[in-house]
């Protein structure tokens, strides 16, 4: 085990043996031609897993939703996002530099966005109001801790954006299905397009997916060419997709579990924190400490990592490069944390 225990990001995860093995034997191809076949098998694969059409394979989760924007989109329109989507604070402001919309924010405290919200927002395009196109969601909800949206929210709000286009970012959509029992295709059934990444918890060094209708998927094409996104021999990349797909959906379970343990100890040991184990349902944790940097230099000196998220927001991830062990050691250094709050 590493002497770090790196819970910034289940970014930071490393490919597998297995993976690396499925990189170095991929067949590949010019998939600017279309012709990598492991390219279009990870497609493909994603595509029936998300039930959709058509998918395609994208350096990045960022380039993944600004794609989808701008497919979805024209100049001057609205989006419809939460407060705290990564759309709106976490993408540098590309939605409006890559497809000139503006966004108006929605409440998304505990992770979902409110349907009657939604409504009025739209009545206001009868009384001069630019009109929205576009609702992004996100599922799970980073900023609110990895928290998953229910059935009934899932509906009440697409049948609120009736008319608008939807996009779902799903950066963690199968840490979502995982721990709400619910598949990744009915997840993503209310959105037009869907992305989730690769290299996150499902431990591919890079790549993300995005998924919709064949047409929209033609027209991903053209926006992937212009942000300079594609790619040539990518079978390379998307032989560990492939694998992370096929062997790492499960095992998130895992990490869901580590989370909540992380919780309960935060819990104990930071009670004011805000952090609830109950409320724990994926692999993040979010504190809420008014010391934060003397708390990230407490746990590195004790070779735990974590990161802030916002002013007082301090992020824990647990990802498959972390382990029960490492786990504890994060619990002891959080045990004797200076905590002011
Ligand atoms: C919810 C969400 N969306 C999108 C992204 C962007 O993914 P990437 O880092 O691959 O661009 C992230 C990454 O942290 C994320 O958490």
């Amino acid at each position: 085990m590493d002497s770090i225990v790196d819970l910034r990001s289940d970014t930071v995860t490393r490919p597998s043996a297995a993976m690396r093995e499925a990189m170095a034997t991929a067949v590949v191809g010019d998939d600017g031609f279309g012709e990598d076949p492991t390219v279009r098998a990870l497609e493909a694969r994603y595509a029936a897993l998300v039930g959709k059409e058509a998918a395609i394979f994208v350096p990045s989760g960022v380039m993944a939703n600004q794609i989808a924007i701008r497919v979805h989109t024209r100049p001057g329109d609205v989006v419809l996002a939460g407060r705290r989507a990564h759309v709106v604070l976490y993408e540098m402001g590309a939605a409006g530099r890559n497809a000139s919309v503006q966004f108006a924010t929605l409440d998304d405290s505990d992770g979902m966005l409110d349907a009657a919200e939604i409504t009025a927002q739209r009545a206001g395009e009868a009384h001069h109001h630019a009109a929205a196109s576009l609702l992004c969601m996100e599922n799970s909800s980073m900023a609110a801790g990895g928290a998953i949206w229910t059935r009934d929210r899932l509906m009440a709000v697409a049948d609120a954006a009736t008319g608008l286009k939807i996009h779902l970012d799903g950066a963690r959509l199968f840490n979502a299905s995982v721990a709400s029992g619910i598949s990744p295709a009915e997840l993503a059934a209310p959105a037009d397009s869907v992305m989730s990444c690769l290299s996150k918890g499902l431990g591919a060094p890079v790549g993300s997916m995005l998924a919709g209708s064949a047409a929209f998927i033609a027209e991903s094409g053209v926006e992937r060419k212009r942000l300079g996104g594609a790619m040539r021999q990518a079978g390379i990349l998307a032989a560990a997709g492939l694998i992370g797909l096929e062997q790492g959906i499960d095992r998130l379970a895992e990490d869901h579990r580590r989370a909540t343990y992380l919780a309960e100890a935060i819990e104990a040991a930071w009670p004011t924190a805000g952090v609830s184990a109950d409320a724990t349902a994926t692999n993040l944790v979010v504190a809420h400490l008014d010391n934060t940097d003397a708390v990230l230099a407490h746990l590195a000196a004790h070779g735990v990592l974590a990161d802030t998220i916002a002013p007082r927001q301090l992020r824990f991830v647990t990802h498959l490069d972390v382990d029960d062990a490492g786990i504890e050691r994060a619990v002891a250094a959080i045990e004797t944390a200076p905590v002011r709050r």
